[in-house]
């Protein structure tokens, strides 16, 4: 996925790695506390790049459903060791897993839409209102040409359901933009990348993407474009 992606002209890409910069650093001044959600996609190998080689004072987290790909979860190394910072792991409560696989079974999101957000829920909305508790804001790595449900992205916003500041620094930027900085600052990224997943989720609901099909395509592919998104972004749907 990378290789094929034409690059940025130098000077307008030095331009948005500069707003990129000044950005992060005025959420850090204002929130002393802000954390940082990570995927371990590529979008967000570029802000974590952006933050931790600044030496700016934001935590990283990642969602760590179970359900995620080795790839994926190999990442949370190399960035504790060319970064120098802990990514904290936060996990599901075992006790709602468990009875949610007894009740339903370990692949029941394939069955409805229902019981794909209720796993969702459990896996992610809930271990993410735990992550957030206490802060005053945090931070994803989302972008508006992502989605049809993400066209009207804001920079940041208050988010009303989890009740703080949420910042999407990378709003406006383009997939090109996203590899031309992988590529110039050597970031770490997902292999998976290179294998025609250009969006990565839990394993069993991710699949790659064929020529032409857009970008989050491979994500919950039984389901209808307008639906998808799992409870982390549920504000992205209130239209
Ligand atoms: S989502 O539908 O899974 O939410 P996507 O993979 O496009 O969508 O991720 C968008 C943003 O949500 C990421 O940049 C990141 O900030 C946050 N996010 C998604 N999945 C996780 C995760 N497992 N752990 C932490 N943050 C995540
Ligand atoms: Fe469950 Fe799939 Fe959602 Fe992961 S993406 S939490 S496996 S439904």
């Amino acid at each position: 996925m990378s290789a094929i992606l034409s690059s940025v002209p130098e000077p307008a890409l030095s331009s948005s790695w500069a707003i990129l910069q000044a950005a992060l650093e005025h959420i850090a001044d204002t929130h002393p506390d802000a954390v940082f959600a990570s995927s371990l996609g590529a979008e967000d190998m570029v802000l974590a790049h952006a933050i931790f080689a600044a030496g700016l004072p934001i935590q990283v987290f990642t969602l760590d459903t179970g359900r995620l790909h080795a790839e994926t979860l190999a990442l949370i190394q190399l960035i504790e060791d060319r970064y120098g910072v802990a990514v904290r792991r936060i996990q599901p409560d075992p006790a709602s897993i468990k009875a949610h696989v007894d009740a339903h079974g370990a692949y029941a999101f394939y069955e409805s839409m229902a019981l794909r957000k209720e796993c969702c829920a459990l896996r992610k909305v809930e271990p993410l209102r735990r992550a957030l508790q206490g802060h005053s804001a945090w931070l994803t790595g989302q972008r508006r040409s992502q989605s049809l449900t993400r066209t009207e992205l804001p920079e940041s916003e208050f988010d009303p359901v989890f009740g703080l500041w949420k910042y999407n620094p990378l709003a406006s930027w383009t997939q090109e933009e996203v590899w031309s900085v992988i590529r110039r600052f050597g970031i770490p990224y997902n292999p998976l990348h290179d294998r025609g997943y250009p969006s990565i989720g839990c394993e069993p609901c991710t699949r790659a993407v064929r020529p032409g099909e857009d970008e989050r395509a491979g994500r919950w592919w039984w389901e209808q474009k307008q639906s998808k998104e799992c409870g982390l972004h549920a504000g992205n749907l209130k239209d």
